[in-house]
C-alpha cells in the first residue's frame, strides 16, 4: 500500500468548502458504486444545507461536544473523521458515535488509519466509549476498525436498504478505558 504524504489535524473553520466538496463527491461516486458504505439523506442536500451542516458540526466542535479531524494533501482537505457526543440524554453523555469518509482518489494510502488513530487519541479525555455502524458489505472498513481496536457488538440483519437490496448493519464499539 503506497503511503500518501498527508497531514492530520483538527477541523478548522476554513475547511468548510473542501468538506462540502468531499461530501458531494460521495454523491457522484454512489452513481457508480450503489453500495458505497455511507449513509445518505433521501435527497441531495443543497449548498445552503451543506453549509448549515458544517456550521452545526463546527459549533459542536467549539462547544467540545464533537471531536473532528481532517486529512490534508497538498493543502486540500480530502477526508473527515468525527466523533460526536450523545449528550442529549445525560445517561449517554459518555458515549460518542464515529463517522469517517475519505475522497475516493485518496483511499488505501493510510489516511483512514491515521485519522482514526488521531480522533481516538483525542477522544479519551472527553468520552469513555465510541460506537460506530458499518455496512455488512464494507469488509475493508470493518477490518480497519478492528485493527484500531473496535469490536463487533451486534448485527441487525437487513438493517440497511439500498436500491432495493437489504444489507446487514454491523455495530462496533471501542471502550477507551480498556
Ligand atoms: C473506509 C475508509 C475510511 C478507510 O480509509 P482508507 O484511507 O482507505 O484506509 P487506509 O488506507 O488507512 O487502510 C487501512 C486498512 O484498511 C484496509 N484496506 C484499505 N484498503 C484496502 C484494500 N484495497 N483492500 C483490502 N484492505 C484494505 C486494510 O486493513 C488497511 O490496513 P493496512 O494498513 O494494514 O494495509 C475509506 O476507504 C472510505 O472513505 N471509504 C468510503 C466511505 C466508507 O466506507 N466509510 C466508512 C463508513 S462506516
Amino acid at each position: 500500500m503506497e503511503k500518501a504524504k498527508f497531514i492530520v489535524r483538527p477541523v478548522s473553520r476554513r475547511d468548510r468548502d473542501d468538506l462540502v466538496g468531499c461530501y458531494y463527491s460521495y454523491w457522484e461516486e454512489r452513481k457508480q458504486n450503489p453500495l458505497l458504505g455511507l449513509g445518505f439523506l433521501a435527497k441531495k442536500p443543497t449548498l445552503k444545507e451543506e453549509r448549515e451542516w458544517f456550521k452545526n458540526m463546527y459549533g459542536s466542535v467549539r462547544r467540545g461536544d464533537t471531536i473532528a479531524s481532517v486529512a490534508e494533501v497538498d493543502g486540500k482537505v480530502v477526508g473527515l473523521c468525527d466523533v460526536k457526543g450523545q449528550r442529549r440524554l445525560a445517561d449517554t453523555a459518555h458515549v460518542a458515535v464515529l463517522g469517517i469518509a475519505i475522497r475516493k482518489e485518496y483511499r488505501a494510502m493510510g489516511i483512514g488509519s491515521g485519522l482514526l488513530k488521531d480522533v481516538i487519541k483525542r477522544s479519551g479525555k472527553r468520552f469513555d466509549i465510541i460506537t460506530l455502524s458499518v455496512f455488512g458489505t464494507n469488509k475493508k472498513a470493518e477490518e480497519l476498525y478492528r485493527k484500531v481496536g473496535f469490536r463487533r457488538y451486534g448485527v441487525l440483519p437487513k438493517g440497511l436498504r439500498r436500491n432495493g437490496r437489504e444489507i446487514p448493519h454491523v455495530y462496533m464499539y471501542l471502550d477507551l478505558r480498556d
